[in-house]
């Protein structure tokens, strides 16, 4: 008998355990099997990929060229800019988020011309926005092209996993056909290059910038926590770099670009980069159906009439 309730005791004990296990730390998720895409690319050294951009004094280089911290401190933040400007092509990075109270914190990693087209520059944005309590950081999307600021494109998601513990590939493929925006592979955006969005579609070279910033105007609760300095510094390691596509440093709008043969690896004009796979759609309605809690297009105060794309 005392045996028996010591084990009821326990079981209710474990039971107990496992509910609290999953309020603190969220349902444990598995994603779907997707290709690897992150895989198929040669990872690149931090000087054979970047230059600093800003803060050059919270920027270390680490494991012998191939990872990078930047932080971020009161006295600033910091980021590094592609030494390449990109026409299309796909372009990764591994990165390890900074734990604890993180509010008004953005970490960015995003392609961008607005230093050489800056009333109708192009922008595809993965943003990690820090919170006020720990592992809710959330992952926000846009893009704009050709100058569309005026409407911003944001799609916003809670991640399947935390970001804070290790290393994630945050990802994106941008080509004539698509773009794409993949966490882990996971396909979580994809926007198909058609006429509905041909105008804000992106479409002039871009640079790759990597930055930690502060956002305490908006990133966490439109401002409501901005950044708290007594938990400074914030940093960030970044190691994975890739960036494989079309090279174009001249500034014409049309370019033409030194290509690597790619062959079927091409993210540009291979066929498994133009459109997704039956794994990546899986991959991609999995992550919107469980993952995805803001999208534009469904944001009928802001917009009284959706950009075109949302009705296709
Ligand atoms: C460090 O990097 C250099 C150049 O990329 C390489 O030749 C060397 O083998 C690396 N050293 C170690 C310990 O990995
Ligand atoms: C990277 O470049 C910087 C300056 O350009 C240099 O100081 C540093 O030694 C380089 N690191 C490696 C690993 O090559
Ligand atoms: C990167 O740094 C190198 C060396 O300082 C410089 O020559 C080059 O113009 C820089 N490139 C960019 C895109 O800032
Ligand atoms: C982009 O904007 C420029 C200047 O506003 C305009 O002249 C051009 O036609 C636009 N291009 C496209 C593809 O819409």
């Amino acid at each position: 008998m005392a045996i028996f309730h010591h084990n009821l005791f326990f079981t209710s004990f474990l039971i107990f355990c496992k509910i609290l296990e999953v309020y603190s730390r969220g349902p444990v998720y598995t994603p779907p099997d997707v290709e690897r895409l992150t895989d198929r690319f040669s990872r690149l050294s931090v000087n054979q990929s970047y230059n600093v951009s800003f803060g050059g004094s919270n920027v270390h280089v680490t494991n012998n060229g191939t990872s990078v911290d930047l932080s971020l401190d009161k006295s600033s933040g910091s980021g590094l800019v592609s030494k390449n400007k990109f026409y299309y092509g796909f372009f990764s990075a591994s990165i390890k988020l900074p734990a604890g109270f993180t509010s008004g914190v953005v970490v960015a990693y995003y392609l961008s011309n607005a230093n050489v087209f800056p009333h109708n520059h192009d922008e595809i944005d993965i943003e990690l926005l820090g919170h006020e309590k720990r592992r809710d950081w959330v992952l926000q999307t846009n893009i704009y092209g050709n100058g569309s600021v005026s409407t911003g494109r944001e799609e916003k998601f809670y991640l399947w996993f935390d970001p804070t513990q290790s290393f994630h590939d945050y990802s994106i493929l941008w080509n004539n056909h698509h773009i794409l925006f993949l966490v882990d592979n996971i396909p979580v955006r994809e926007v198909i290059h058609n006429n509905a969005i041909s105008t804000a579609y992106p479409s002039k070279p871009m640079s790759v910038y990597t930055t930690i910033w502060d956002g305490s105007e908006w990133a966490t609760h439109g401002g409501k926590y901005p950044v708290d300095y007594q938990f400074a510094p914030f940093l960030i390691s970044m190691t994975g770099i890739e960036m494989e596509g079309c090279i174009s440093n001249q500034k014409n709008i049309a370019p033409s670009c030194s290509r690597r043969s790619l062959t079927s690896l091409d993210p540009i004009d291979g066929e498994q980069f133009a459109k997704l796979s039956s794994k990546q759609s899986t991959g991609l309605e999995w992550a919107r159906r469980k993952h995805m809690f803001y999208s534009y297009c469904q944001d009928k105060n802001r917009y009284k009439v959706l950009p075109p794309e949302c009705n296709v």
